[in-house]
């Protein structure tokens, strides 16, 4: 087995090398000076179980042109499998018809990367895991729960209220409060899908007053979502807000806005490199890879 760090992920993908303890070939990556992507192996890869690590944050589409290339280019080259680990991916919030005609873009990628050869497909925490249902890739979603419950029991945030900032997310504020036993509640989250704008409603009855409460989402993108669940929840009466998110977009001034909104903390993962990378999903990556 080798990994292969894409240019999206090479610190992650150093770290999954050295916890599996397998050699790492590394890729050179450039642009011609019309923009196309160039990429290249910097090492043999035939006859090798390759697992290959690209997230697919911005520039989305370049890091999926990259993690697409690689993927033939290794089978071309002789590789065994071609494992494909997309810690963040792309396009998972278009996962259904919302206004009539438009692309369910998701679909098409994890087509596409099948199309590419690969034989088994990775991904953490996917915003909606119905897309895999179906497609002829073996694709599988992990979670990087486990990892944050760590990092809370670390920073003493038993007892903690775990809370969702839509329906969506319960499942991740329920899988934490299964270890952190202070209870979880959400919020009611409705977007206008023209404007952005978001209206948020709090239906569960939870008493949060003079309570550590941790907003859980998959992503935080311009921030909106989880800015206003955290002055609620400030207004609701809660002590500390901490802000996680599996996936830190962060785009614009996100985190600023958070932070601004009351948040003590905002704290992400690494399957989008930035400086609120306070958990590491390396060992889930790992432990999965090993397992066929
Ligand atoms: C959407 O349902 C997701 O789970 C996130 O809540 C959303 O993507 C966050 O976006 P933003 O940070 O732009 O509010």
């Amino acid at each position: 087995m080798i990994v292969v760090p894409g240019p999206a992920s090479k610190e992650l993908g150093l770290k999954v090398a050295e916890i599996l303890g397998v050699n790492r070939i590394d890729v050179e990556a450039k642009f011609f000076p019309d923009g196309e992507t160039y990429i290249r192996f910097m090492g043999e890869v035939k006859g090798e179980d390759l697992i290959l690590i690209q997230s697919t944050y911005h520039p989305q589409d370049t890091h999926i042109m990259q993690l697409i290339l690689l993927t033939e280019t290794a089978l071309n080259l002789g590789a065994k499998t071609v494992t494909v680990v997309v810690p963040y991916m792309a396009y998972s919030r278009q996962d259904k018809v919302f206004r009539p005609f438009e692309a369910v873009s998701i679909q098409t990628l994890i087509n596409l990367i099948g199309r590419c050869g690969a034989s088994r497909l990775l991904t953490i925490d996917i915003h909606e895991p119905k897309v895999f249902d179906g497609v002829k890739i073996q694709a599988e979603n992990l979670s990087a729960m486990p990892a944050f419950i760590d990092y809370f029991l670390k920073e003493n945030l038993n007892g903690a209220v775990s809370f969702a900032p839509d329906k969506k997310a319960v499942k991740m504020a329920t899988q934490i409060d299964e270890t952190l036993q202070g209870g979880y509640g959400w919020f009611v989250k409705e977007r206008d899908r023209v404007s952005g704008e978001i209206k948020m409603t709090c239906e569960s009855e939870f008493d949060i007053k003079g309570k550590n409460v941790i907003v859980i989402d998959d992503i935080i993108s311009s921030g909106k979502t989880t800015a206003m669940a955290v002055r609620m929840l400030k207004e609701m009466g809660a002590k500390r807000v901490f802000s996680a998110c599996v996936h830190p977009l962060l785009a614009g001034n996100a985190y600023e806005k958070i932070i601004g909104n009351g948040a003590d903390a905002v704290i992400g993962t690494d399957t989008i490199p930035n400086k609120i990378n306070v958990v590491t999903v390396a060992p889930v990556i790992a432990e999965a890879v090993k397992l066929k």
